[in-house]
This record gives structure tokens, sequence and C-alpha cells, in this order.
């Protein structure tokens, strides 16, 4: 049995770093385990144009621990008014690494978000020739549309017809939890590939109704039924090139989670790590857990792997059930379990 596994020292392909108090607590986690993430924009006000990601980016790096190594890969936030000269200039002078899609009114601070992927069609294509990648929250918001099927909806709706439109668009289908993501994203070319959370690994859509409502296990797009999650799980640890980490690690203070209308977003950035290898672990697959961790990101987006290592323990390692954060507490993914692997920083 492995009792150490050392690998290249990865990355997390999508993180919500918030700003302000959050960021300043919840910042150091992610630099911990990772070299570098691809920050979300989804502030309030969201991060639109080249000049607020440079800021943006100042402050997470004034937000690290002492001696924390750390690059936040900045995004931009697409809305209607999306001005293609502006992200060119971002993405040449290396201040955005990809702009993210919301569909206006699908998560958290989406409100600014694109009403409809025609109004953005000139961005796009000016991605598409210069190879900045499009990131996809892929959930139609139609309210008649069951909130377990957005996702499904979205790919033949949107996605699909997009590809087919602009072929070389570099594309990142976040977050996937559904097993038609995932046979869309096997079927479509090298330049589209997918994040995998751990949450996703770990819960199917059970989890939040356990005995009463569990607001900790909401989050956006919902866990969907046992047999998608068994469909993330093969996709993961399958070796494919394609699907990458990607933790979408949401930190909502705890108030605004435990309330009559809670926020989406799973916190799990602390032990992001070892939830994951949990995962590879009971796939027999910790063979697969490098390159899913450490190569398939930064080869689709085109940077350097990184170079140095770390290493996991196998050891039963408590969750706390919260961490102080902006003058109140979060409570992290697997709060109160005990995970039986241990990141040593
Ligand atoms: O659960 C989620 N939380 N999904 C998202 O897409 C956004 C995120 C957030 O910002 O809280
Ligand atoms: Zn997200």
């Amino acid at each position: 049995m492995t009792e150490t596994l050392t690998i290249t020292r990865p990355d997390d392909w999508h993180v919500h770093l918030r700003d302000g108090e959050m960021l300043q607590a919840v910042a150091r986690y992610t630099a911990r385990q990772f070299t570098r993430a691809i920050v979300m924009p989804n502030l309030t006000p969201p991060v639109t144009t080249s000049a607020m990601a440079a800021a943006y980016r100042e402050r997470i790096l004034a937000a690290l621990d002492e001696g924390q190594d750390f690059t936040p890969l900045m995004t931009c936030y697409l809305t209607d008014n999306a001005d293609p000269d502006d992200m060119a200039h971002g993405f040449e002078a290396g201040i955005y690494t990809a702009a993210k899609l919301y569909p206006a009114g699908a998560t958290t601070n989406s409100d600014s978000g694109v009403t409809d992927v025609a109004n953005i069609k000139g961005a796009l294509a000016r991605m598409a020739d210069i190879g900045m990648p499009l990131l996809v929250h892929g959930e139609v918001t139609d309210a008649e549309i069951d909130i377990f099927d957005r996702e499904k909806v979205f790919i033949e709706r949107i996605l699909q017809p997009l590809i087919e439109e602009l072929p070389h668009l570099r594309v990142v289908f976040e977050h996937i939890t559904t097993e038609n993501a995932v046979g869309f994203v096997k079927s479509a070319g090298p330049n589209v590939a997918a994040t995998i959370t751990a949450h996703h690994l770990h819960i199917n859509r059970n989890a939040m109704f356990e005995g009463g409502i569990r607001p900790h296990a909401y989050c956006l797009p919902i866990a969907k039924r046992e047999h998608h999650r068994q469909a993330l799980r093969k996709a993961a640890t399958s070796g494919s090139p394609k699907f990458f980490l990607g933790t979408d690690s949401a930190p909502h203070e705890v108030e605004a989670k435990e309330s009559a209308c809670g926020c989406a977003g799973i916190f799990s950035a602390p032990h992001a790590l070892e939830s994951y290898l949990k995962v590879f672990e009971e796939e027999d697959a910790i063979d697969k857990f490098e390159g899913f961790a450490s190569f398939h990101g930064p080869d689709f987006y085109r940077l350097p792997r990184n170079s140095d290592t770390i290493t996991l323990t196998r050891k039963p390692n408590q969750v706390v059930e919260g961490l102080a954060a902006a003058g109140t507490v979060v409570v992290p993914f697997h709060a109160g379990d005990t995970i039986n692997w241990e990141f040593a920083a």
C-alpha cells in the first residue's frame, strides 16, 4: 500500500478567491496546495476590464502569507458589452489567461452575465483567433427547465452549436456534473476540455437531503444522480488529458449558507488535494492522479508544468468544523469528517 505519494505540484484550474476580508482569509489555503490557480471574476462588481483584473491580481498577491509562492491566473467576466480589444490586449499582455462565460442569472454574482451568446459573438470570434480560452458555466437559466437538466440542455442549445460555429475556439467546460457533459467533452476535438470538482466526485444529490436540508452540500451546478457521479469519477481517473482539476472552491460566510435562501458554493480549498486523492484511491487509480492534478491543466492552457513536487501522506486527517474568516466562520467541505490523506506544506 502506498504510504506517501509525491507528485509534481498541482494547480487549481477554477477557484473563487473573493475579495476584501474573505480574500485575506482564504487565499492562503489555495496558495498552500497549488502553484497557480485560475481565479474566477464574479466579484461585485465583476472583473470586466484588464485594468480591473490587474488590480485584483495585486490584491490577491498582497493577501498571501509571508513566503507563499503563488501565481493567480486572471479571467475576464464576459458581459453583453464585452470589449474584444481590451480582452485581446489583456490576453496578449499576460494579464488575462482566459475569459469566463456566465449565463446571466445562472449562479452567484452572475447578474451582469451574458443574456444571449449571440451578443458576444464578436468577442468569441476574437478569442478563437488569438487562442484565448473560453471558460463556460454550462447551465441554461430558463425557469421552466428543471434545475437537474440545465447542464444537459445547455450542451444541446448553446455549447454544441457554438463549437460548430467556432471550431477552433478553446473551451473549458467548467465543473461538469453529468454523464452528458463527459460524453460531449470526450467526443469533441482536443480544443475542448473540462474541469471536475472534488465535491462532484464525492456527493450525489441525496447529500443535500440527508436527514434534513444540508445547505453545505448545495452548489451550482447542483449535484446530480449517482450514475452521473460515477461517470465523473470514471472520466477523472481515466487518464484522459481532457479532464483536469478545478476545485470551484467557493467560500460563503456560514450565515449566508445556513439561511432561508442559502448561497450556492462549497469551500473545498483547505483539503482539496486530500479530497481528490481519496477518490483516486477508491477508484484504484492513484497512478492517474498526477496527470489529472498536475499535467492535463497546464498542457491544455499551453503553460509549463510545475517543476517542484508535493507529498501527501496516508494518515487520518480530521477536518475542522469551521475556519475563521471575515469576522465569522466558513464551513469547509468534509467538515467534521476524517480523510485518510494529509498534505504536508
Ligand atoms: O456553487 C457555486 N458557487 N457555483 C458557482 O458557479 C459560483 C460559486 C460562487 O461564486 O459562490
Ligand atoms: Zn465557480
